[in-house]
């Protein structure tokens, strides 16, 4: 079954994670392209974006930016990360009405998803993200304020607990959705292990045994094998990608002919400079060339990464500070 969520159907269930500093709007775009059938912003603190609101103050909106959703993003999740559930309702609100300070939406939000998988210690240290895997009580109490703020799906994004003797994201996930949460995301690792070893299938399987709905795979997918391995394990409902698809928005065109059971063609060296060319242009629009181009330097060096040649390039393109520049090393590399 793809993923159903409120008036949202996927065909394919392929979800593009939330990652910070990474899935900003150029990104998401290049990935839609792929087949990504659905995306969640960046993690917006909820404090942050209240006192931000509530300073009146255009130039101190710093987390309102990451909130706006582009014309063509129908889909789109905004994902809130806090501990108290007075200012998420308060920030699901302003997210839900699709205007604040420094940001416009051109579409309104797919969901409000709330990050109770976020394991640095700055997030987790504050009760925040991972750290309310320890607090059942108080994630209940977030997703029923959340619930009754917005007319949104919320949805909540977990891991399998704090660390290998904590293991309770099946109960937890029950309790989420006994609060009305609307679908479960679920990175199958412990808070502990951050982002290493390999996930845990078996986990999202319990997860999706315990709640009646839908619940979303993460973890590992590198590969349509991975998919399938995922899928086999666990019966997820839909699978939501993230590190597999730096510098390999493709993954996503490779998952999708899987799941149709077309064959898949790579992308020639040719095509993959193209899509690095666009993505890099999409950041220079988005937010200007200086800006821009620091933030395309790891993007482009994923895109490279174990290329021939890829090592000098990389060194080069992390000291480009114009869009020209990087056009030029990514075309060397064709040559
Ligand atoms: C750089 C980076 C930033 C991330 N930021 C977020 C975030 O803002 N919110 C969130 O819920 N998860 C975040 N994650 C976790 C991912 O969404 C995902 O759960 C994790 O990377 C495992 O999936 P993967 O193996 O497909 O990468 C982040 C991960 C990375 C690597």
């Amino acid at each position: 079954m793809a993923y159903i969520c409120g008036k949202l159907q996927l065909r394919h269930g392929l979800m593009l994670a939330p990652m910070a500093g990474v899935t900003d709007y150029a990104f998401r775009r290049i990935c839609r392209m792929m087949g990504a059938e659905y995306t969640v912003s960046e993690m917006i603190s909820a404090k942050a974006l209240v006192y931000e609101q509530r300073s009146r103050n255009p130039a101190a909106a710093r987390s309102a930016p990451l909130a706006a959703i582009r014309a063509g993003e129908h889909g789109h999740a905004l994902q809130l990360f806090g501990s108290d559930p007075e200012f998420m309702a308060e920030a699901a609100r302003l997210l839900e009405r699709g205007s604040y300070l420094s940001a416009q939406a051109e579409e309104l939000p797919a969901a409000i998803d709330i990050n109770m998988g976020c394991p640095v210690p700055k997030v987790a240290g504050n009760g925040e993200g991972s750290a309310l895997m320890r607090d059942p009580e108080r994630a209940a109490a977030i997703v029923r304020a959340v619930v009754d703020a917005v007319s949104l799906p919320v949805t909540v994004k977990i891991r399998s607990g704090w660390d290998e003797n904590s293991i309770n994201a099946p109960e937890f996930a029950r309790r989420m959705a006994d609060a009305g949460a609307a679908a479960i995301c679920i990175h199958a690792r412990t808070r502990k292990q951050m982002y290493a070893p390999s996930a845990d299938y078996h986990v999202i399987a319990a997860v999706k045994a315990a709640v009646d709905i839908p619940v979303i795979g993460n973890g590992d997918i590198a590969s349509a094998a991975d998919l399938r391995h995922m899928a086999e394990i666990s019966g997820c409902d839909g699978y939501m990608i993230g590190r597999g698809a730096q510098g390999n928005p493709w993954l996503f065109a490779e998952l999708t002919t899987a799941l149709e059971g077309r064959e898949y063609t790579p992308p020639t060296p040719e095509e993959r400079v193209a899509v690095a060319a666009e993505h890099l242009r999409l950041l220079v629009a988005d937010k200007g060339e200086d800006i821009g181009v620091r933030e395309a330097r790891k993007h482009m060096a994923w895109y490279i990464h174990s290329r021939p040649g890829s090592a000098a390039a990389r060194a080069a393109i992390m000291q480009a500070e114009r869009a020209e520049e990087m056009l030029d090393i990514l075309q060397g590399l064709l040559n």
